[in-house]
């Protein structure tokens, strides 16, 4: 398929690295839509592991990736990622980033650290990266873009501007240290030297790349339930997460996506606060976590770690419009003889549904209805075992979509291709 999008299904950190990573290898391009240095993949690779942020996972495969207008970039950071590539052997000539992407400045690392200290038990738990912070002044046309870097001028009175706003909110409102214009737009001058070889009209670039018939993947960054409109608000990031983003984030039309696939965990996982209904109560959700390794890549908080929740895996079959999925850490359940999995929830008026509840009360207060599977008891390793294959099954028969790959394991080469992901 010409355009693939890849999407996180439930709340991010679904191993969607892995699958982009295993297609990017037949691709000719590889895009981030969305997102910033918030979201983060893990790729184990020859014995390497290597930990992305804002990077599209194609450069392991020295492909062209690009970074669209829909992401938010902290240059500092950015050039960190680059510098870490190049020491490592890695190319990054084929980088391509998008003008209009925004920057995450300063004030909004110390806005987003400070504004979730003030909320205390309320809390969104953010990754602290200024996404949300960044996102706002974008809507609120203070934002600043990659493209500003270029133009000296424009860029001091930019940050100008906006530190006579941000220094009263950092000083009156939190109570931390104002910014100091000086250093700052110095320091921001120096990061245009670096960033000029990278910056390119991506919108452009991607639509000749489809026109020429190449293969592009978009990559989505965090997950279904994290999007801005359509995920569990306010326990949510703060850009579209859905596969539709990737067209506004590109800037394509969205009859140019040929396929999305959903990339779910076997299981579920959530970091930051919000409700969760299938979260495990007891001594197994310490042992999924353990055994998932399911402790954040960008923060090293631990994860939350829930049963495999079906009404929230059918919402994002709607949302995106998921034509395959991809089950990962399959293996991670072999430790269990038992397996729930929610296939309904229970409601306040103790009425049951499949459906997503559209209110958040109601999403509140839901309860899990499990239907429970049976392990399989042994490591996973070659063909999945019987009760593995029906586990794998059961999903597709409730969500009425295939699975065309199975995780069965951290490493590159641990992903099982399904009949369906043959054609
Ligand atoms: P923010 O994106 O840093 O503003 O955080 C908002 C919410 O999204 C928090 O609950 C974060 O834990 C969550 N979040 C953001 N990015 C990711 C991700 O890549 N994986 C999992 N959770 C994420």
């Amino acid at each position: 398929m010409p355009a693939t999008v890849i999407v996180g299904a439930q709340w991010g950190d679904e191993g969607k690295g892995k699958i982009v990573d295993l297609l990017a290898q037949d691709s000719d391009l590889v895009c981030r839509y969305n997102g910033g240095p918030n979201a983060g993949h893990t790729i184990v690779a020859g014995g390497e592991t290597y930990k992305l942020r804002h990077m599209p996972s194609g450069i392991l495969w020295g492909k062209e990736c690009v970074i669209g207008a829909g992401c938010v970039v902290d240059p500092g950071v950015f050039i960190e990622e680059l510098d870490g590539f190049e020491q490592r052997g890695l190319s990054t000539h084929l980088v391509r980033l998008s003008g209009d992407a925004h920057m995450i400045m300063p004030w909004h690392l110390a806005i987003d650290q400070a504004s979730e200290r003030r909320l205390g038990k309320l809390q969104i738990g953010t990754t602290r990266r200024g996404i949300g912070p960044a996102y706002a002044d974008k809507a609120y046309r203070l934002g600043i873009r990659l493209q500003d870097l270029f133009d000296p001028k424009i860029l001091r009175q930019k940050i100008e501007v906006a530190l006579a706003e941000k220094n009263v909110w950092l000083e009156r409102v939190y109570g931390v240290e104002p910014i100091e214009l000086e250093e700052l737009a110095a320091r921001y001058e120096g990061y245009a030297q670096r960033l000029r070889p990278y910056l390119a009209d991506t919108s452009l670039l991607v639509d000749r790349a489809l026109r020429d018939g190449k293969q592009v993947l978009f990559e989505g960054a965090h997950g279904t339930l994290l999007d801005i409109d359509h995920g569990t608000y306010p326990f949510v990031t703060s850009s579209p997460t859905v596969a539709g983003g990737a067209c506004t984030g590109i800037g394509i039309g969205p009859m140019r996506i040929d396929s999305v696939i959903g990339v779910a965990k076997a299981y579920v996982t959530r970091v930051g606060a919000g409700p969760f209904p299938t979260e495990i109560e007891g001594p197994d959700q310490e042992r999924v976590r353990e055994l998932g390794g399911e402790f954040g890549t960008v923060t090293g908080r631990e994860r939350r770690c829930g049963w495999l929740d079906l009404v929230a895996l059918r919402y994002a079959v709607r949302l995106n419009g998921i034509t395959s999925l991809a089950l990962t850490k399959l293996d991670v359940l072999s430790a269990f003889a038992e397996l729930p999995v929610c296939t309904a929830y229970e409601l306040r008026d103790s009425t049951r549904t499949e459906e997503f509840p559209a209110h958040q009360s109601d999403f509140h207060a839901a309860r899990p209805v499990y239907e429970v599977l049976d392990g399989w008891g042994e490591t996973l390793d070659g063909e999945l075992p019987d009760s593995a294959q029906r586990y794998v099954e059961f999903v597709e028969r409730e969500l009425d979509v295939e699975v065309s790959w199975v995780g069965t394991g951290a490493e590159r080469e641990r992903v099982l291709a399904r009949e369906s992901a043959l054609h």
